[in-house]
């Protein structure tokens, strides 16, 4: 017989919240969803400040840390995922210093795209924040400094991403656009591997999957963030049997949201709130 710990759900799940800009953070929510079940997830977006990739590193700083103050007086996670790319890159350290709560923030996956990239030409697609970002050169510095790195920030990928989830049709056409430049650069031609440095990219998977040249695999950080959030749970506490605890989607007033919701709930957050979060 397996130890209680293994066969039962817990009884006080802890929290996680995850947070992203827009349904992004979706991507990630799902790959911890499928590694520990038995946790309560609460998905939080920033709808009213989308897109975090045209805001400056100051906005950033002075608004998400002061938002997530908020979300953790009301959830008391015990984890807080930084399921964005742009977020992480300029406010982990700001965050670590406002919240109790461990944090997890997500960074381009430069490294295993070193590991797999044949060619030497890695494609780094993100928001324009995080491709010109000093975090992401160093991460190209550290781990793939034997590489060619061809990076291009696109907005329209995450409005494309959110367009999908508020179940309006996409159009090809307009994602083979918006990836285009990254393989029209010098070397482009050349690139094997992409990491989609945006949470909200894999989203799109499927689509991007088909406008790329063949051979061409994509790689983002979401399965090493749910390892990562396993880790500092700890294995011993019956978190990787389900049934999954619903948990709600908390988004800050933005345009259209309410289309979300039937997308939302498909990722398991219910119900959807509305929180008007204004910056003091
Ligand atoms: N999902 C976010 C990321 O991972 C960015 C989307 C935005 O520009 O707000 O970078």
């Amino acid at each position: 017989m397996p130890p209680i710990s293994d066969s039962m759900p817990t009884l006080n799940p802890p929290t996680v919240l995850t947070f992203d800009s827009g349904v992004g953070g979706l991507s990630v929510a799902a790959e911890i969803r499928t590694l520990l079940p038995g946790v309560r997830l609460v998905y939080a977006s920033d709808h009213a400040f989308l897109p975090y990739g045209e805001k400056t590193e100051a906005q950033l700083i002075d608004r998400v840390p002061a938002l997530l103050a908020v979300l953790e007086a009301r959830f008391h996670p015990e984890i807080v995922v930084i399921a964005c790319n742009t977020a992480s890159t300029v406010v982990l350290p700001a965050v670590r210093e406002a919240l109790q709560a461990q944090i997890v923030g997500t960074v381009p996956a430069i490294k295993p795209a070193a590991a797999l990239t044949q060619t030497k030409v890695i494609g780094l697609l993100g928001t324009p924040g995080t491709v010109r970002r000093a975090y992401t050169q160093d991460l190209i510095d550290e781990f793939a400094s034997d590489s060619i790195c061809v990076r291009h920030g696109s907005v329209e990928l995450v409005s494309l991403a959110e367009a999908k989830l508020r179940g309006e049709a996409i159009s090809l056409d307009a994602v083979r656009a918006a990836i285009a430049p990254l393989y029209a650069q010098p070397d482009g031609e050349r690139i094997d591997v992409v990491v989609l440095a945006c949470t909200h990219f894999p989203l799109l998977a499927e689509e991007l999957a088909a406008v790329s040249p063949p051979g061409v695999r994509f790689i983002d950080s979401g399965a090493a963030i749910a390892r990562r959030v396993k880790t500092l749970l700890g294995s011993d506490r019956g978190l990787d049997h389900g049934p999954s605890p619903d948990g709600p989607a908390v988004l800050t007033r933005g345009v259209n949201i309410a289309a979300l919701e039937p997308a939302l709930t498909r990722f398991g957050f219910s119900p959807l709130e509305i929180l008007d979060f204004t910056r003091p």
